[in-house]
């Protein structure tokens, strides 16, 4: 007990003393409710340590990799100074892999590094989005939050690429004849993309966007994400409250907790936890490099993306539907979550007063993991309507029954607590049908800093 005492004590003078000569507290972020302690609050931070993850493994591959198609005399599984047949981009993730001390393990943690920043990515967008948090005032963090997800998504295709292998152009390829179907920007990206139209050309311009346009776009994108975030504060738990949801109660409030070095230490924690969990996949399951693009024994290579894509190939292989109207339906999807912050208006962020969205919501996850599933199990393979209909319209027929039966019976038991208390009175839980008029952002403002 004695030593506990002390120890809290020398650590307060210390951490006074550090924020004392930098001036910490007038830059650090802000401090947050003691009840956001918790992983599911800070989900956007598990997608940013995944970034910072990325961005320093990538940092060290940049050391040995080489953007280039041309034969190279770099050992790669031949005696060195061999002449090899492979493209040096191959060549050099193979040397990295086979010769490099903890190249291996380097290599995979980065790409699997990659498959998780998408997955939380997903994870921390839908937390939103059944959540509620894209509500006002906090529509732009959502649309910044869209353009990250589609930065992180352009960082895992411009990377399929750079290892060159068969299988890797192929399905870049594919892409590529997606992406220039794009109306008005598939011109302008073309010669962009393409350059002179050779496979150097491509390979260039791929890598000039891996390693520096999109990651500065994403650091640019996060800044702006994060200073939002500062200026909202974190969302308030979803509530069926029309004014809930852009502040906190008057007891939480009060409890509020410093980011330095509580918040920090308790992000530190997660941090080191992904990395290490991260590091133990790559070493237990090492990624093998597929054959290198142009070896002729690899002719027959099925053309298959990452996992993250295999849902848009999928869509391509629908009899009826030409890679114009893929490009189409994607777009619409984009926009969707782009602009849902103003269409669904309702003020209340619980799941159970939104049901049109929570099953849009439930139908998309159900679409992209049905679409994921059938495009790994069997890529390239033409699909009839009738089929389409077999396979996705269950899942959307049930999510709907689902969705209306609770709704109706949230409806029914809603009024009848309304009814028991009185339909005017606001007791806790229980709060009136029609939502007030929306406080004016001077209002707000007001109302905001008063809990500050
Ligand atoms: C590279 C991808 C992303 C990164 C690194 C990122 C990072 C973050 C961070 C660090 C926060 C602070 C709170 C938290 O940790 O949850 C946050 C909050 C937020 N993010 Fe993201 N985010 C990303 C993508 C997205 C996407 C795809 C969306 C939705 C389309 C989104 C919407 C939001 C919103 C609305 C908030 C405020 C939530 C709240 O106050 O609880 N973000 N994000």
């Amino acid at each position: 007990m004695g030593f506990e005492r002390w120890f809290n004590r020398t650590l307060n003078q210390l951490w006074g003393f550090v924020e004392d000569r930098t001036g910490m507290p007038k830059w650090a972020l802000r401090p947050q409710p003691a009840f956001t302690f918790k992983p599911s609050y800070w989900t956007g931070a598990f997608v940013a340590t995944a970034f910072l993850y990325q961005v320093v493994s990538g940092l060290l591959l940049l050391l040995y990799y080489q953007p280039s198609v041309n034969p190279t005399y770099l050992a790669c599984g031949q005696a060195a100074g061999t002449l090899s047949a492979s493209p040096a981009a191959w060549c050099s993730t193979s040397y990295i892999i086979n010769s490099v001390p903890m190249g291996s393990l380097l290599h995979s943690s980065h790409l699997y590094g990659a498959y998780a920043m998408i997955f939380l990515a997903i994870v921390h967008f839908f937390r939103g989005y059944y959540l509620g948090v894209y509500k006002a005032p906090r529509e732009f963090s959502w649309m910044v939050g869209t353009l990250l997800l589609l930065a992180t998504l352009g960082m895992g295709f411009t990377g399929y690429l750079l290892p060159y292998t068969q299988i890797s152009l192929n399905a870049t390829n594919v892409g590529l004849v997606l992406a220039l179907r794009l109306p008005y920007a598939g011109p302008l990206l073309g010669p962009l993309i393409l350059s002179d139209g050779t496979g150097q050309g491509l390979l260039s311009r791929m890598f000039a966007a891996h390693i520096l346009l999109i990651p500065l776009a994403l650091g640019a994108l996060l800044y702006a994400h994060i200073a939002l975030f500062e200026s909202h504060g974190i969302a308030p738990p979803a509530t069926s409250d029309p004014l809930q949801r852009r502040r906190y109660t008057h007891e939480e409030d009060k409890k509020h907790v410093p980011f330095m070095p509580h918040i920090f230490l308790y992000m530190t924690k997660w941090a080191l936890l992904y990395i290490g969990v991260l590091l133990g996949i790559a070493a237990l399951w090492p990624w093998q490099l597929p054959t290198y693009a142009g070896n002729l024994g690899a002719a027959a290579t099925v053309t298959e993306p990452d996992w993250y894509f295999l849902w848009e190939f999928k869509l391509v292989d629908f009899q009826g539907v030409t890679p114009v109207l893929a490009v189409g339906i994607s777009t619409v999807i984009i926009l969707y979550i782009l602009f849902l912050p103003f269409l669904d208006r309702s003020p209340r962020t619980h799941p159970r007063d939104r049901p049109v969205f929570v099953f849009i919501g439930n139908s998309l996850i159900a679409f992209f993991l049905t679409m994921t599933v059938w495009g790994g199990l069997t890529p390239g393979i033409q699909i009839l309507p009738l089929q389409v209909a077999e396979i996705l319209g269950p899942p959307i027929a049930v999510n709907a029954l689902v969705v209306a039966l609770f709704y109706r019976r949230y409806r029914a038991r809603y009024r009848a607590r309304l009814a028991a208390v009185g339909a005017t009175d606001r007791l806790p839980g229980i709060y009136p049908v029609s939502a007030p008029a929306r406080p004016a952002p001077s209002a707000a403002r007001a109302e905001v800093s008063a809990h500050e």
